[in-house]
């Protein structure tokens, strides 16, 4: 896609990196993101129309701390530094950044100084801000001047505005910043003077002439995975290119009560592509016999999911270019360094575009964000009941049953689980992702007069923000006695319902 003009953000490894980047397109601004390693030419390349350095964990006195190119600074756009990017700016430029005399985290009342023009205009006096640093500019660089302060923090805002240059030690991006949002709406429309163009309907018309350029009156091939990014994917390229858009939909058995009927009748009455849906759960479960192990089981379905691919689409005869649902995210993730240990593999279809020899990748979907995903699926018609959808793993059901699958395991977790969602949705609270697991452990019952031995079911209901860490959704016991209910009278073969009440970490989200 042409690459639109916007805001770079230069990544100095910060936890809010990402948010800052989803905050200005919040404000209905291109954002991209660049690590701070980034060469100057390639800077150049994205045309920035404002620069924001993010925070980082560093401070800029360490020996090999993160920088920059100074030149970064002449390039004629604003710059705005956040926490450690305010703190490297006023390095570079002759200020001094020294050891606070107290570490400040969390909400800070912030005192604006300056609040008739440039950044912090029409903010109030004194604003709540989230603060999280140890490190803060002492002595402000020739030309800069401070424009905001704490009690502990003689520049908690400054600004050279013949120069454009600005800097805070807070974070704007964060929601317990209250008027964030304001600070980066100055920072973009005030003094960037960008309009509110980044829409998700603009989007769309962009992406389908591209991708019409791209393919030519060429075919494509797209995996549907039943999840969010290859529906939108593929309903922004039935947009485009129409029939000439092949889908396959490869069905392991494990998907959720509902679903893969959804996406067939999706993808057959709104956005009719050629759809190829094979129904391969008796291969999984033949090649899944007598795995217990999770790890076994992940690489097991990883591996099946690719030879069935490859088989349906070897049946359907050469298609010119592979489609894929990629992320922004996951294109910010994978040029960036991390040597996380494995937890758990997922598995993708990464490898395939090359194995199976198409001209080229088609990736629509690569600059935008989750949310952005969402917004753009509601644009082109899909349903909200897809469109919000929670996370779901790709080997799906298979890793909620413990221990060994049998067909009537996963009927059991499948039902239970189709329950607590009807049962959780109904009642309007609000968890983050919510299923019910199948522990394998069997227990005594009884039912009527008779005794029972029959399965246990966990269910599992957490918030978070970002999956990495969880909380327990604290939901009302009212409503767990319901399901309860529920699940042991409509589910046979389970005579127990448990509640995991484990935050992640220690425990992961899903069981296996
Ligand atoms: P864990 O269990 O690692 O899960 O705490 C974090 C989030 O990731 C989802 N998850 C997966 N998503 N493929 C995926 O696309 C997978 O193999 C996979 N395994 C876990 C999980 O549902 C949760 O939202």
């Amino acid at each position: 896609m042409n690459q639109p003009r916007g805001i770079l953000i230069l990544d100095f490894g910060g936890q809010y990196t990402q948010l800052i980047a989803r905050r200005v397109r919040e404000c209905g601004v291109y954002s991209s993101v660049l690590p701070c390693s980034a060469q100057l030419e390639a800077i150049r390349q994205e045309e920035p129309l404002g620069i924001i350095l993010s925070g980082g964990p560093a401070s800029v006195l360490d020996e090999g701390a993160p920088t920059i190119d100074p030149a970064v600074f002449g390039l004629g756009v604003p710059v705005l530094g956040i926490c450690y990017g305010m703190q490297l700016m006023a390095h570079l430029h002759g200020g001094t950044v020294e050891r606070g005399q107290q570490r400040e985290y969390g909400r800070t009342l912030v005192t604006m100084d300056e609040t008739s023009t440039g950044l912090l205009q029409g903010m109030s006096a004194q604003s709540v801000c989230w603060m999280s640093h140890t490190w803060q500019v002492t002595g402000l660089p020739d030309g800069f001047v401070s424009i905001a302060h704490t009690p502990n923090c003689p520049v908690a805002a400054m600004a050279n505005p013949g120069r454009q240059l600005y800097g805070v030690q807070f974070h704007p991006e964060v929601t317990h910043s209250e008027e964030g949002t304001r600070l980066l709406e100055n920072f973009l429309h005030r003094i960037c003077q960008l309009t509110s163009d980044w829409t998700m309907e603009a989007y769309a018309g962009r992406a389908i002439a591209q991708i019409r350029q791209q393919v030519g009156d060429g075919t494509v091939l797209l995996g549907l995975s039943g999840g969010v990014d290859s529906a939108v994917a593929a309903a922004l390229l039935y947009r485009a290119i129409g029939r000439r858009l092949t889908c396959v939909y490869v069905d392991h058995g494990f998907m959720r009560a509902g679903e893969s009927d959804q996406v067939v009748d999706i993808f057959t009455k709104t956005f009719p592509v050629e759809l190829k849906a094979v129904d391969a759960s008796q291969r999984f479960f033949t090649a899944l016999s007598g795995v217990t192990d999770p790890e076994q089981k992940r690489k097991i379905i990883g591996r099946e999911f690719v030879e069935v691919f490859k088989q349906a689409s070897a049946e359907l005869g050469k298609r010119d270019h592979f489609a894929q649902g990629t992320i922004y995210p996951d294109v910010i993730e994978s040029g960036s360094v991390k040597g996380s240990a494995v937890i758990k593999s997922h598995h993708n279809v990464g490898g395939l575009p090359g194995e199976l020899g198409f001209t080229s990748l088609v990736e629509p979907l690569r600059m935008l964000f989750k949310d952005e995903v969402r917004k753009l699926g509601l644009t082109l018609g899909l349903p909200e009941s897809l469109v919000y959808r929670q996370p779901f793993p790709g080997p799906g059901l298979a890793i909620r049953v413990i221990g060994e699958l049998t067909p009537e395991k996963v009927r059991i977790v499948r039902e239970s689980d189709r329950i607590l969602r009807e049962e959780i949705e109904a009642s309007g609270i609000r968890a983050s992702q919510y299923f019910t697991v199948l522990t394998g452990a069997k227990s005594v019952g009884v039912m009527g007069d008779e005794r029972t031995y029959a399965y246990a079911v966990a269910i599992r209901a957490v918030t978070t923000d970002d999956f990495m860490t969880a909380d327990v959704a604290r939901l009302p016991y009212e409503l767990l006695d319901k399901i309860s209910a529920r699940i042991i009278g409509e589910v046979s073969g389970c005579n127990r319902v448990l509640y995991d009440v484990t935050t992640k970490p220690p425990a992961s989200i899903e069981w296996e």
